[in-house]
């Protein structure tokens, strides 16, 4: 069993294909995975579409290091072809053009104290409705400013404070056991740790389902983090993650 996503090509591959619903920069449908070496752990995917690219090369290198850029670099095949890198250091700007953390955290934690004065509903797959979805469009329009509907497959939770009222959610994948697309908290209610709640909450439902970690990955919107890459960043440090992760599209084009 693994015990993070990243232990061996086995997780990784799994994880990878787990997250395809995401549709991000490097996790996107995937048509074929191959282990092209192992140490670094390298893989060749395919995605079954992509606008950029037919295929990426992913490499693992825990640290960055010349052996591990080089053996990225000289396995470029042709221009359809990306290169990822997934990695515990940060990268130096002008090697990259894309950028994402993932932060992995050990289901029972530990977290910060969350606040138990909201009310957290837990909708499985064939319980998410047109209403849910509409409640959480109200949430993510005031969290981060625009909505992106559950996956097909995930569990949706719902954080309510007294009267009903929607006011946080996040949406966990049973497969890659990530929370796709991170925790929201309609502006209002930001700071009073109900973030962390959900965040408690969906590790809770990861550990019922049998995993033993829990991802989560955030997007910068651009090279350096935006402000709002750094609010979500703050959050996600500050519940203590197990592991913190990069990922960066090499510039190679
Ligand atoms: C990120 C987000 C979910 C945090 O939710 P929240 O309920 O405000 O977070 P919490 O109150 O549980 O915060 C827990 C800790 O995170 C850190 N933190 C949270 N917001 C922070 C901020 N704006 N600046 C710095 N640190 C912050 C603090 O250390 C805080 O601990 P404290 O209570 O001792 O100060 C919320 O800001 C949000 O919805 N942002 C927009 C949507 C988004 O970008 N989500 C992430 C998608 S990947």
């Amino acid at each position: 069993m693994c015990s993070t996503p990243i232990d061996d090509s086995e997780c990784l591959t799994k994880w990878l294909r787990g997250l395809g619903n995401l549709g991000i920069f490097w996790a996107k449908k995937i048509r074929g995975i191959e282990v092209i070496t192992q140490n670094p752990l390298t893989l060749l995917i395919e995605w079954q579409h992509s606008k950029r690219s037919k295929s990426a090369f992913l490499s693992l290198c825990h640290r960055i290091s010349r052996i591990c850029l080089d053996s990225l670099r000289g396995l470029v095949g042709d221009k359809d072809t990306d290169l990822f890198i997934i990695t515990l250091s940060e990268l130096i700007q002008d090697l990259y053009d894309r950028w994402s953390k993932i932060f992995i955290y050990d289901v029972d934690g530990p977290f910060l104290v969350p606040n138990r004065g909201v009310s957290v509903e837990i909708y499985t797959p064939e319980h998410v409705s047109d209403h849910i979805a509409s409640t959480i469009e109200t949430v993510q329009r005031s969290s981060w400013g625009f909505y992106k509907p559950p996956p097909k497959g995930d569990y949706v939770l719902v954080a309510k404070i007294s009267g009903d009222k929607p006011i946080g959610s996040a949406y966990y994948n049973p497969i890659s056991s990530n929370i796709d697309y991170g925790i929201h908290v309609s502006k209002p209610y930001w700071k009073r740790r109900i973030g962390t709640r959900l965040l408690v909450e969906t590790t809770r439902l990861a550990m019922s389902l049998g995993h033993r970690w829990i991802s989560v990955v955030r997007v910068m919107r651009g090279i350096k983090p935006t402000l709002s890459d750094r609010r979500a960043i703050a959050f996600y440090r500050a519940n203590n993650p197990k592991q913190e992760l990069n990922v960066y599209r090499l510039a190679i084009r």
